[in-house]
């Protein structure tokens, strides 16, 4: 890359490529789509605007034998990680560390010295890459919990760079933010950003306090806007831009292609697998302990034990893309689940008649929109999630106004789904009420709220969503 390849004036850094390298024992290998809402919500964009995208090829240990190759618009150039660099960066401190932290401290996070070592040396690693692709002036667009130290690094290396972060997961309270023992460098590792971008302007405001705390800046004392009146800091001569900016999905992709008749045919297919039930209940995760699956299976358990929904009236399924198998905790939690559901079936399903279908699988996109048209009730129900785009995704595949969806109240997704059944995860009567509610909702009262739902999607997609940050950044035309 970068003396022999193409510089790029456009440039997203994540963690992962948007697509995931596969070997077999045979030698032979497949690129396939990357997990996770990240990946979802940059690559249509990313695509159309045929920038370069820096990132990891999902597999340790393997040197790509490619600088840099060309994927439709886009131009991806592999970081690789050995198998210690996947242990202690990705595995450890981000996963172990920063993600249960970030996701108020739900499961505990560990705080392992080596972990942040390698976490700062990866981080380097990905900073020495961008500086490689971008060209001069270019725009950098770095994503993510992974990566919090790459915009000082970057700057360090190119300061002609436009630079920008975003965080795709939720900001923590400051009281837990103060618990990580290199607090302090996360701060500034992210100020050498001109814009820092959360979903929530309370994540924002909680990121000016402890510029205020840690590093000792004066940030701008306004209330942050969503999509405008970005707080601000100085940091030197540098004013640094601090703002809210609710990530969205391909909405109008997604309703096209859920008006297709070949995903109305399969949805009707979908319904007659299932044994036509009077009602389908979906959930749709990357199996992780946040996303509250194990508390929407007890919910419906308890329904079906007090007889309050009956086993041959309903059907749930639930798609879980695998995913860190190897965290401790996703290890566990997987067990757990794994055992609820065939408890559940055990005791109410008939033979041929599971009440719950459980696949621990991704599908394609079109499958997806089949299983979003064919619900009755899309379960969304996180204990804490930075947006939640599964929800999203209902909404714009339910043209016929159909459906209903239950949607947490600790997914940032809800402050802008307010005609959502909203619900506290961590009351499990109030999730029950609002399931039953769900089921037996009047189809106008239905058909009204998935109007006001679409209302909202349909406006505010990922296009608007990566304009408006990048409109703050400066380099709209970049
Ligand atoms: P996260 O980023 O934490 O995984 P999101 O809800 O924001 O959560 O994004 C998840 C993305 O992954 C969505 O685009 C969703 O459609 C996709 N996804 C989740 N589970 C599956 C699955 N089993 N098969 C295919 N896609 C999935
Ligand atoms: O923002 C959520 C996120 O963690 C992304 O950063 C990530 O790419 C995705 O979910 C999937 O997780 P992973 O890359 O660890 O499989």
């Amino acid at each position: 890359m970068g003396e022999h390849g193409e510089m790029a004036d456009f440039v997203v850094v994540a963690n992962r490529l948007p697509v995931d390298l596969e070997r077999y024992p045979d030698g032979t290998q497949r690129w396939k789509h990357s997990p996770g809402g990240l990946v979802s919500a940059l690559e249509p964009f990313l695509r159309a605007r045929k920038g370069a995208w820096v990132g990891w090829p999902g597999v340790a240990d393997v040197d790509v034998d490619v600088d840099e190759f060309h994927d439709g618009g886009m131009r991806l150039y592999p970081v690789t990680l050995s198998a210690t660099d996947m242990r202690d960066y990705y595995e450890g401190f981000s996963n172990a560390t920063l993600w249960p932290l970030y996701h108020d401290v739900v499961a505990r996070p560990v705080f392992d010295r080596a972990w942040w070592d390698r976490y700062v040396k990866v981080n380097l690693r990905f900073a020495e890459a961008s500086a490689k692709v971008a060209a001069e002036g270019a725009t950098v667009w770095i994503q993510d919990y992974q990566l919090q130290l790459v915009p000082k690094m970057l700057r360090e290396l190119r300061p002609d760079l436009r630079i920008g972060f975003f965080l795709h997961i939720p900001f923590p309270p400051t009281e837990l933010f103060m618990q990580l023992p290199w607090r302090a460098e996360i701060v500034r590792g992210l100020l050498g950003a001109d814009l820092i971008g959360f979903h929530r302007p309370g994540g924002a405001q909680n990121f000016l306090w402890l510029a205020r705390r840690l590093v000792g800046l004066e940030p701008s004392r306004g209330a942050v806007g969503v999509r405008s009146r970005p707080g601000v800091v100085q940091v030197g001569d540098r004013p640094v831009r601090v703002g809210s900016f609710p990530i969205s999905i391909d909405a109008s992709g997604l309703d096209s292609l859920a008006r297709s008749k070949e995903v109305i045919a399969r949805a009707k297919e979908i319904r007659a697998e299932l044994g036509n039930p009077k009602r389908i209940l979906l959930g749709v995760d990357r199996l992780d302990y946040t996303k509250g699956i194990d508390l929407r299976l007890i919910a419906l358990q308890e329904l079906l034990a007090e007889r309050r929904v009956l086993p041959g009236d309903v059907a749930m399924l639930q798609l879980a893309t695998p995913s860190r198998e190897r965290v401790e905790h996703y290890q566990k939690m997987r067990g757990d689940i794994e055992q609820l559901v065939s408890r559940i079936n055990g005791e109410f399903a008939r033979v041929g008649q599971p009440v719950v279908h459980y696949l621990h699988q991704s599908v394609n996109r079109k499958e997806l929109a089949a299983f979003f048209s064919a619900a009755d009730v899309m379960v969304v129900t996180p204990l804490r999630d930075g947006m939640n785009l599964v929800c999203k995704e209902y909404v714009a595949c339910r043209h016929d106004l159909g459906g209903a969806l239950l949607l947490s109240e600790f997914a940032g997704a809800a402050a802008e789904l307010t005609s959502a059944f909203q619900v506290n995860p961590h009351d499990l009567d109030g999730v029950k009420n609002a399931l039953y509610t769900a089921l037996t909702i009047d189809p106008a009262e239905g058909r009204r709220r998935m109007r006001a739902l679409r209302r909202q999607v349909l406006t505010h997609d990922v296009d608007r969503w990566a304009r408006s940050f990048l409109d703050a950044l400066g380099t709209e035309s970049a």
